[in-house]
């Protein structure tokens, strides 16, 4: 029997945690499914690609888009354009897309189109603010899917409010945990915040990447001033997206920045860099979906900058909290105070490193349905 090939879609930073533990069940299964990676190209620097392919032992893709920046629109068409040839010439039996970015979106309709069938890993999460353009993505990518594999029971919730059919959703757990578990060991041996200099337990991890926290110039403004107040207490360790670097620059607040002690500015890290960084912080201060994950399974306390969060299960099981630029300073001095509690709080049920093999498993089973 031939094996049933598998295409598994990935485009932008958070994608390829996702697509790694996803390609290594598939290629453990090569008797029955045959796995092809495509790259959209969504994000192509060395330091938002290059350098998570080489933590996470990726392969080369098969298949790479290059597709790059642009407005929403012009992202989104690109990535059609440029899938729509590549699914007709390899035409697989499935394709997997992962996340919420606009490569997700994209290939999804694309394949949707084709009448080859979608599973969304990562389906079901809502932060009901449609003024995310993730949010979008979400939803679009979640109404043409045939699978919706789904990280956790508030996902499966959000999909049976929506009307969407028992049969489709599969609860098959975190795939981003399944990267974690085993990378954890590597990540703690680089030590990032030796090389930087600052205590473990005594510095705030910083992402800040999304569009509503850093392209307006007046909340731009009033965040770096906050970030300059926490620093007079407590380190502050913050990588610069590529959009953020740009922002700071424009409004002029890169300089300020630098010049703040305690601020250590850095270039966007890679994946076990992050991960080392965020198991060595006493605080994690972010709007990253990934971060606020990661931080709640390794029980680092986690402020989100964001009025919502499609991940509220980092709430109730983890040590997540929503903050606002008001009290962002406040709500780090109360995070200082917290402990690790790693005993009492649970861990999200299917958080355990086996995602992808259920994923696998799920499509082993659909396929043995239709032969
Ligand atoms: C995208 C995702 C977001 C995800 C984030 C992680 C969408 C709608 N957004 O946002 O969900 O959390 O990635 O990073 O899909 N740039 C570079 N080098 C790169 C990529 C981008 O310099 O390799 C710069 C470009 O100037 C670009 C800007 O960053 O215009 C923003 O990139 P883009 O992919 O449009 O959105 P992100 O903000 O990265």
């Amino acid at each position: 029997m031939t094996p049933s090939r598998v295409m598994v879609v990935a485009g932008a930073r958070p994608n390829f945690m996702k697509v790694a533990p996803i390609i290594r069940a598939l290629d453990r299964r090569s008797d029955r499914l045959q796995a092809t990676l495509v790259h959209t190209g969504q994000h192509y620097d060395a330091a938002m690609s290059d350098v998570f392919f080489g933590d996470l032992g990726l392969r080369e893709p098969e298949e790479n888009l290059g597709v790059g920046s642009g407005t929403h629109a012009w992202q989104t068409a690109q990535v059609m354009m440029r899938f729509e040839p590549v699914l007709e010439r390899v035409r697989p039996a499935w394709v997997l897309v992962v996340g919420d970015v606009n490569s997700t979106a994209a290939c999804a309709l694309v394949s949707v189109k084709l009448n080859v069938r979608v599973g969304h890993v990562e389906a079901g999460l809502r932060s009901f603010d449609r003024s995310m353009p993730e949010e979008i993505n979400r939803l679009v990518t979640d109404a043409v899917s045939d699978l919706l594999f789904t990280p956790s029971a508030d996902a499966d919730e959000n999909l049976r409010h929506e009307g969407v059919a028992e049969e489709k959703i599969k609860l098959v757990g975190n795939v981003m945990i399944d990267t974690l578990l085993v990378s954890l060991e590597r990540a703690r041996a680089r030590a990032v915040h030796e090389a930087i200099g600052v205590p473990r337990q005594g510095f705030v991890y910083v992402t800040l990447h999304r569009p509503g926290n850093v392209d307006d110039g007046s909340g731009l403004s009033a965040i770096v001033e906050a970030l300059r107040r926490i620093a007079s207490r407590v380190p502050v360790v913050f990588p610069v997206h590529p959009r953020t670097r740009q922002r700071l620059q424009q409004f002029g607040f890169l300089d300020v920045l630098e010049t703040t002690p305690s601020v250590r500015l850095l270039e966007p890290i890679g994946y076990h860099d992050s991960l080392s960084l965020t198991d060595a912080a006493a605080v994690v201060l972010t709007d990253s979906g990934g971060l606020q994950e990661e931080s709640a399974f390794l029980r680092v306390p986690c402020l989100t900058l964001r009025p919502n969060t499609e991940r509220p299960i980092t709430i109730s099981h983890g040590s997540n909290r929503l903050t606002t630029v008001e009290r962002m300073e406040d709500d780090v001095r109360a995070a200082l105070a917290r402990s690790r509690d790693r005993e009492n709080t649970p861990v999200p049920p299917l958080w355990d490193g086996h995602a992808a093999e259920r994923i696998v498993e799920t499509l082993l089973d659909v396929t043995d349905h239709r032969e």
